[in-house]
C-alpha cells in the first residue's frame, strides 16, 4: 500500500480531476455533478487552487503574478491547507461526494513537471499540509480517484488559443505543457490504482462515456447518465 494513502476511514467520496490547460475538464465534472445528485447524493463541488475565500485571493496571485517556483508551491499548499480543512475534510466527513477540480497532483505536475521544482521538497509539503490530528499517525489525504484528462500538448495548445483571456500558466509555450503532462503521467504510474486515464483527445461524448464508465464499474453510478447534467 502507498504511504502517502490515507489511512482515515473516507465516510464520503474525494475525486480529483487533473490534466493540462485545455483538456476539457469542466463540463464533464459539472455533469458528474448532475450524476451523482440524480442519485441522491449530496455533492461538493469545488476547485484548486481556491474552494475558501482565502484560498480564492492566493489563486489570484498565484495565476497572476510573477513569483519564483518555491513562492509558488507555497502559495499552492497555503491554499490547499485552507481548503482541505474548512472545506474537504468537512465535506468527507459529512458523507459528501467531494469533486475536486485539481488537487495535489497539478503541484507535481505543474510546479515540479512544468517548472522544474525539486519533487522531495514538493513531497514533504503534501505529507504537511495533507495530514490533519484526526487521522491516523502518518496518514496523508489522497483523492480515492483522480480522473485524469490526457490530452497532447499540442492539441491543448491548439483548443486554448480560442480561449478566453490567458493566465501566466495558459501562457507558456508547448514545451512547458509536455513536462506537465510528463509529470502526470508520473504520478499516474507511481499510483495507478488511484488514477483513471482518459483519452481526453476524442469527442465530448466519447470522453463522457470513459468517465461515466469509470464511476459504474465502481459502483459509485447506477448507470450511466446523459452527458453534460441532461435529464436522463
Ligand atoms: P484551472 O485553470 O484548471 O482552474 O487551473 C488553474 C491553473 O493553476 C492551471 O493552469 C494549473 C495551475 N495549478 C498549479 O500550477 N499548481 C497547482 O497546484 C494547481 C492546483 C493548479
Amino acid at each position: 500500500m502507498n504511504p502517502l494513502t490515507a489511512t482515515h476511514p473516507t465516510c464520503g467520496l474525494f475525486i480529483s480531476f487533473e490534466g493540462i490547460d485545455g483538456a476539457g475538464k469542466s463540463t464533464h465534472i459539472a455533469g458528474l455533478a448532475a450524476a451523482f445528485r440524480a442519485e441522491g447524493r449530496a455533492v461538493t463541488l469545488t476547485r484548486e487552487p481556491g474552494g475558501t475565500p482565502l484560498a480564492e485571493k492566493l489563486r489570484a496571485l498565484v495565476l497572476g503574478d510573477a513569483m519564483d517556483p518555491l513562492t509558488e508551491s507555497l502559495l499552492v499548499f497555503a491554499a490547499r491547507r485552507d481548503h482541505l480543512v474548512n472545506v474537504i475534510e468537512p465535506a468527507l466527513a459529512r458523507g459528501d461526494v467531494v469533486l475536486c477540480d485539481r488537487f495535489t497532483d497539478a503541484t507535481f505536475a505543474y510546479q515540479g513537471g512544468g517548472r522544474g521544482f525539486d519533487l522531495e521538497t514538493l513531497g514533504t509539503l503534501e505529507r504537511w499540509v495533507q495530514h490533519t490530528p484526526a487521522m491516523a499517525d502518518s496518514a496523508v489525504r489522497q483523492p480515492d480517484l483522480t480522473v485524469w484528462f490526457d490530452l497532447p500538448a499540442e492539441t491543448a495548445a491548439a483548443r486554448l488559443a480560442h480561449a478566453r483571456a490567458p493566465d501566466r500558466f495558459e501562457t507558456q509555450p508547448v514545451a512547458f505543457f509536455l513536462r506537465v503532462r510528463a509529470g502526470y503521467a508520473a504520478r499516474a504510474a507511481a499510483e495507478p490504482q488511484r488514477f483513471a486515464r482518459i483519452n481526453a483527445d476524442q469527442s465530448r461524448e466519447q470522453v463522457w462515456q470513459a468517465i461515466a464508465e469509470v464511476f459504474v464499474a465502481r459502483a459509485w453510478l447506477s448507470r450511466i447518465h446523459p452527458p453534460g447534467g441532461k435529464a436522463a
